[in-house]
């Protein structure tokens, strides 16, 4: 067997030139502190990770090990492939971002701090810890007689960077670990697909603005299950090009809850469909689940199951807002578009709302469609807001059944054939 110590590079270089002792052994590991990484929390230990990622990267089933009782500094790094088969980022000790990257000045700001790229059949599991180091988000706070709405527009300006990005990643697993303290989103896949999140544990605080758990765009097959997330935002966003997601066994505590979109920003196509969200505790949370679309856009939502949603404490429990603006409504245009939302099902969601059981708000020229609420149960919390609202149902067709309280009947529209809801040539594919 090969060996690595001091000449590291050398050693696996001698590993790979003798093919079947490589293919032959059942997974090498790579530690860090081999390539020099000080493990201090203070030295920035990306070399060290890069030089052994790129040698575990060429030699099969390799591990890339972060060992326990260690604290490694990182600065920000793209991990790219393509690398030889079943890769693993064993993260068993403490990963940090350099502390405060999120008010880094514009010009040095990386978009994301881990990279990950155009990586197939790779793992990041252990018992450790990422720790994006966020913990004064609220330092870099707007002026604070700012609107809400210009606060957000100040966030999106400024844009703070993804703790854990995939890009153009097939075959991805990522279990066990912690991710917190992010400056933004706090694990991402982008253009990804057959990605199975399972186990981990997202955690920042509630107040820390745009600090989405786990963010899809134009990812398919994704399943993400038995986490407990909570964060400033959404726990779970599913944005355009995303289907065949199924999330089961997550809690969501505080956060935004688990959302679709928003989708059709600025006349956008968007295109969402297949998802399934089971077994889902969400408490002090602004929503339970949501799907929020701007005006303007096309394309369309559809098959969408929320089932045995549990809330606690939730202002929103059920949502759909085909009006969304995050800038407060008056700030954007009234157009006559709207992504299409079609075939929403709500199937056992219980618990008590702070403000509003259900509001289900659909554009005039495309109402929802096939929509049904089945068995809703949503009760005022013990300690209600001071104004809470009735449910809500504006051009939204489809049926209850079972028990579904406190909507009463009337609420959805049924299309039976003397109303029918508004339907328009599509003129896009989705
Ligand atoms: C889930 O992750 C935690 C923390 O890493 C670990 O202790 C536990 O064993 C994991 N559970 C399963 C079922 O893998
Ligand atoms: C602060 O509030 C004042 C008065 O409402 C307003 O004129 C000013 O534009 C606000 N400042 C900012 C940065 O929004
Ligand atoms: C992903 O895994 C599946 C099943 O394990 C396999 O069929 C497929 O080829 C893999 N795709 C990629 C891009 O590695
Ligand atoms: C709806 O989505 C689920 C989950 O992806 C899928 O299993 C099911 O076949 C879809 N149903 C339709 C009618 O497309
Ligand atoms: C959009 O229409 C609504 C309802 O008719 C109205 O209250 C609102 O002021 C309009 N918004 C704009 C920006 O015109």
């Amino acid at each position: 067997m090969c060996s690595l110590s001091a000449t590291l590079l050398a050693g696996a270089l001698l590993c790979l030139a003798a093919p079947a002792v490589a293919a032959r052994s059942p997974g090498r590991t790579f530690s860090v502190l081999s390539f020099g990484a000080a493990a201090d929390g203070v030295t920035d230990d990306s070399e060290a990770l890069v030089a052994a990622w790129e040698v575990a990267c060429r030699v099969p089933r390799a591990t890339v090990l972060l060992p326990s009782g260690h604290r490694f500094l990182v600065s920000p790094v793209t991990l790219q492939g393509p690398c030889n088969t079943k890769l693993t980022l064993q993260i068993d000790g403490t990963m940090l971002a350099p502390p405060e990257m999120g008010s880094w000045p514009k010009s040095r700001r990386p978009l994301q701090w881990l990279n990950f790229k155009w990586l197939q059949g790779f793992s990041i599991q252990g018992a450790g810890t990422v720790d994006g180091q966020s913990i004064s988000l609220r330092s870099a706070d707007p002026p604070a007689n700012t609107s809400q709405g210009s606060a957000r527009d100040w966030y999106a300006s400024g844009v703070k960077p993804t703790l854990i990005r995939f890009y153009n990643s097939f075959n991805v697993t990522v279990r066990n670990i912690r991710i917190t303290n992010s400056p933004q989103c706090h694990l991402k896949f982008d253009s990804s697909g057959g990605i199975k999140v399972k186990n981990i544990t997202i955690s920042s605080p509630g107040d820390s603005p745009n600090t989405d758990g786990i963010h899809l765009q134009n990812t398919r097959d994704v399943e993400i299950r038995s986490s407990s997330i909570g964060c400033g935002d959404d726990c779970v966003s599913i944005q355009t090009g995303c289907s065949n997601i199924h999330m089961k066994n997550i809690i969501c505590n505080p956060g935004h809850g688990i959302s679709v979109g928003g989708l059709g920003r600025d006349n956008s196509l968007a295109c969402v469909s297949d998802v399934i969200a089971e077994s889902i505790n969400v408490q002090n949370a602004l929503y339970g689940v949501r799907i929020k679309i701007w005006q303007g856009g096309v394309g369309s939502v559809r098959n969408i199951t929320f089932s045995n949603i549990r809330v606690a404490n939730v202002a929103t429990p059920i949502a759909i807002d085909q009006f969304y603006c995050d800038r407060g409504r008056a700030r954007c245009a009234n157009r006559t578009g709207a992504v299409a939302i079609t075939g929403v099902t709500y199937r056992r969601v219980v618990g008590t709302y702070s403000f509003q059981p259900v509001r289900l708000a659909c554009s005039d020229a495309r109402p929802c469609t096939g929509v049904s609420l089945v068995d809703v149960r949503l009760s005022p919390s013990p300690e209600p807001a001071s104004a809470q609202q009735g449910p809500l149902c504006w051009n939204t067709y489809g049926e209850a059944r079972g028990t579904v309280e406190p909507l009463g009947t009337g609420c959805l529209q049924r299309s039976n054939g003397y109303v029918t809801p508004l339907t328009q040539p599509f003129n896009y594919t989705c």
